[in-house]
């Protein structure tokens, strides 16, 4: 590693620059100016990464030739201004619960561009989805099956259904994000009948279409056997199944779980080549077992938005253990980032208001939460660290603020969209005014 603070770590996206006051600058802003204006911790999102990473996917989809769609699993960053954005780039998305669903009609999201995903969706959640006509239910389960046939039938409205299946693959990623392997909670078990039980079924009923197949195998992932693996398991059963009941695969969803790195030492990012190799493997596949091709639906989160968000701390307290460890302390921690403390994840980090100032040892980047797990970076290289310094953390636009809690009653941090010299502030910073908005006080004769 470099041993200087400084943008050569990392493959940044070109929107980043070190500017004149030595500050780091994101898409023409200067992170520190968004920190004075906003307050810390502030997760900053660059459009244009977004977006560019949008681009990529719809490049890389061109190598299947056949109709192929992105659907952004917005699990991943959901939020108004992000499914505006995501409007705007046209492309679907993916929702995994009534909030999500709901966040996403107050952006105008156009209801034939919505997935609905989930493992225990309950009626009053189909019932919604029904109302506002969503495109595809990726049914999971037989309970939900049965519940979307009843209500399809009571309401006679079609509705358009893809199987979630386990296809039965371990995916190279955390145990905590792998959901391909047959003892999973997710979908129908592919190899002891379930899914074909669940196909028939579906058939069967008088409103749902059966548009094909889904498959996720976990999240994280940089290489490409398991995919194929696992659209193999997958086309063995529908050829099996396009004779057995004259099935038709007219979409093959293969889930999302593309992997990017969040540390100079994890490895690189490279979802284009992983699509267009799965493309490639996957139209070799159909053709061996001669069958059409379906649509191609993808369902990217992490790297859509991941590589996009920067988290802007202020150092506070330091504590030293001669020969033992630097510590210092941030103004967030777990509260925005679960992430190192629930899956050990790492990240890497540079002082925002000195990006080119020679390192001088390693500090360990402590969150304030009462945890001792409220580590978001063991030893990371830095300056010289004083109080009120700004701490950029890169690469943490992934199942961050998402995942943010108010453990310990920490409010939940702002998040600023910046894009061509503009800032815009898409989710303001929670206040302990907001806490009391959930809060009674005991009634007198309690
Ligand atoms: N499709 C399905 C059905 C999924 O369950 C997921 C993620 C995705 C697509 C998007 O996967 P991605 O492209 O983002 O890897 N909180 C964890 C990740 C949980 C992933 C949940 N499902 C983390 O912070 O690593």
């Amino acid at each position: 590693m470099e041993n200087k603070n400084e943008l050569k770590q990392l493959d940044f996206p070109a929107t980043m620059k070190v500017n004149e006051q030595d500050h780091l600058e994101i898409a023409g802003v200067d992170t520190i100016d968004l920190a004075n204006k906003y307050g810390t911790p502030l997760l900053i999102y660059d459009v244009a990464t977004i977006r560019k990473n949008i681009q990529t996917y719809k490049e890389a989809l061109k190598t299947y030739r056949q109709n192929a769609e992105i659907s952004y699993a917005s699990k991943a960053f959901a939020s108004v201004a992000m499914y505006q954005v995501i409007k705007q780039e046209n492309i679907s998305i993916d929702v995994v619960s009534g909030g999500e669903l709901y966040l996403a009609k107050q952006a105008d999201f156009p209801a034939e561009k919505i997935n609905f995903h989930g493992n225990n969706k309950s009626k009053a959640e189909l019932e919604e989805a029904l109302d506002y006509g969503i495109d595809h239910f990726i049914v999971d389960n037989f309970h939900e099956l049965n519940m979307l046939r009843d209500l399809t039938d009571a309401r006679q409205q079609p509705a358009k259904v893809v199987i979630r299946v386990t296809p039965g693959v371990d995916a190279d990623t955390h145990k905590y994000i792998m959901t391909g392997q047959r003892d999973s909670k997710f979908g129908f078990d592919i190899q002891s009948g379930q899914a074909e039980e669940g196909v028939k079924i579906a058939l069967e009923t008088d409103y749902l279409q059966v548009e094909g197949i889904h498959m996720h195998i976990g999240s994280q992932i940089f290489d490409t056997e398991t995919y194929l693996l696992a659209m193999k398991q997958v086309l063995k059963h529908v050829k099996y199944w396009e004779e057995a009941f004259a099935f038709q695969l007219k979409v093959f969803n293969i889930g999302g779980g593309f992997g990017i790195q969040h540390t100079p030492d994890e490895k690189e990012t490279v979802f284009k080549q992983q699509l267009e190799t799965i493309s490639e493997g996957l139209m070799s596949l159909l053709d061996q077992y001669d069958l059409p091709y379906p649509e191609l639906w993808i369902e990217p989160g992490r790297s859509i938005v991941g590589e996009a968000g920067t988290t802007i701390y202020e150092i506070g307290s330091y504590k030293e253990l001669s020969g033992i460890r630097r510590y210092v302390s941030v103004d967030g921690g777990m509260s925005d980032n679960i992430r190192p403390a629930f899956y050990g994840a790492e990240y890497f980090g540079l002082l925002a208001n000195r990006m080119t100032e020679q390192t001088k040892s390693e500090f360990s980047i402590a969150g304030k939460a009462c945890e001792s797990g409220d580590m978001l970076i063991w030893d990371l290289p830095l300056p010289e660290v004083n109080p009120g310094d700004k701490l950029a953390v890169f690469n943490t636009g992934d199942y961050t603020f998402v995942m943010a809690s108010n453990y310990n009653r920490i409010p939940r941090p702002a998040v600023v969209f910046v894009e061509d010299g503009k800032d815009f502030l898409a989710i303001r910073r929670e206040t302990p005014e907001d806490f009391m908005r959930f809060e009674n006080h005991l009634p007198e004769d309690f």
